[in-house]
């Protein structure tokens, strides 16, 4: 009897020495199993009357014991769980609380005016035709009826790749014409914006790489009035309803006859005097009809098809635009400077 009370007492203290606490529940079992008042303990207790009298003082020591170290764990195990609960409390999400702020980036102001020619133009049912910035002498010049002994071939204006006089950075958009012109049959009305690179020294007003939108339409009878109405409807959406246009004589290469048009910006201050050479009125683009040695150099019949194109800088519009004073701003990446653009809700 008494080996079986010593017995009972002993898996108890083993019991309790390998009780697998990993978590808060596991902690409650323990405690009602072997420190609450129904304690497996307390029942063991019961057992005294069963021990022989001179095993009894034994038999009670070690049942303290046992009770002893069932409370030691408990409060250790307690503790473990009080640490880290407190720490998974602040944890914890709050779904009540303001979410953090978005922090909205801003387009580039170059995007910002490309996009909105695209737009004007897309509604007339110009598609948008992008293409290689490294291109090769034949589209960039020779294709666009530029004579071999053009200025503008100049090692001083283009930049040629290394050891090659074929690869070059294009430095217009009007590339993309011959590229559209010589894979697709017209009718043809593209918009073609993108970067163009010249060897320019960097000030205030001119830079080595800068953005340009090109237009191109060829097909059946295209007029020179139809230029002239397209450039209006453009200046107008662009710039305002009451906008006037101008066209002056001008020379492309690729163009004839070609022009220049000027929007009337109007005199009414210092600045508009400045910007304007006190004329009052700002060139916007180049234009013309396609010259048809650029047509019979892309395999398109002169006598059938004509067309008009054009091309503008996109830096000096959203100079004007925006009142910017150094075209250096807009390839900084100074962060000041672009927040500026952030879109207004
Ligand atoms: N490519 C010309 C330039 O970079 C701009 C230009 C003028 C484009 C007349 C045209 C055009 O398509 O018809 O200065």
């Amino acid at each position: 009897m008494s080996d079986t009370g010593f017995e009972k007492a002993r898996k108890l203290l083993e019991e309790i020495k390998s009780y697998v606490i990993d978590n808060e529940q596991a902690l409650e079992s323990f405690r009602i199993e072997f420190v609450g008042a129904k304690s497996s303990i307390k029942s063991l207790f019961g057992e005294i009357k069963n021990i022989p009298d001179d095993k009894k003082k034994e038999f009670g020591q070690f049942l303290n014991e046992i009770k002893n170290e069932a409370e030691r764990r408990f409060e250790e195990e307690k503790s473990k769980f009080a640490s880290s609960s407190s720490k998974s409390k602040s944890d914890e999400i709050d779904l009540s609380r303001p979410a953090d702020k978005v922090k909205l980036g801003a387009r580039h102001p170059i995007s910002i005016v490309s996009n909105r020619i695209i737009e004007i133009f897309t509604k007339l049912g110009f598609a948008v035709a992008e293409d290689r910035e490294i291109e090769d002498d034949w589209h960039n010049f020779t294709s666009m009826n530029t004579p071999e002994d053009h200025p503008a071939r100049d090692m001083q204006d283009t930049f040629y790749l290394k050891d090659s006089v074929d690869r070059l950075l294009r430095t217009h958009t009007s590339s993309v014409q011959s590229r559209v012109m010589t894979s697709v049959k017209p009718p043809i009305r593209i918009i073609a914006p993108g970067r163009v690179y010249r060897n320019e020294t960097i000030s205030s007003r001119s830079h080595a790489q800068f953005h340009q939108v090109e237009g191109l339409y060829i097909d059946e009878g295209v007029s020179f009035a139809d230029l002239k109405q397209t450039l209006l409807y453009f200046a107008q959406e662009m710039y305002g309803k009451d906008t006037k246009i101008r066209l002056r004589p001008s020379y492309f290469p690729f163009t004839e006859p070609s022009a220049e048009m000027d929007v009337y910006w109007g005199l009414k201050d210092e600045i508009d005097y400045r910007i304007t050479k006190g004329t009052g009125w700002l060139e916007i683009l180049g234009c013309g009809m396609v010259d048809p040695n650029v047509l019979k150099n892309c395999d398109i019949d002169p006598e059938k098809y004509s067309g008009f194109a054009f091309g503008m800088g996109i830096e000096r519009q959203c100079m004007l635009k925006y009142r910017i004073d150094d075209i250096r701003s807009f390839f900084e990446n100074d962060i000041r400077f672009l927040e500026q653009f952030k879109p207004v809700f």
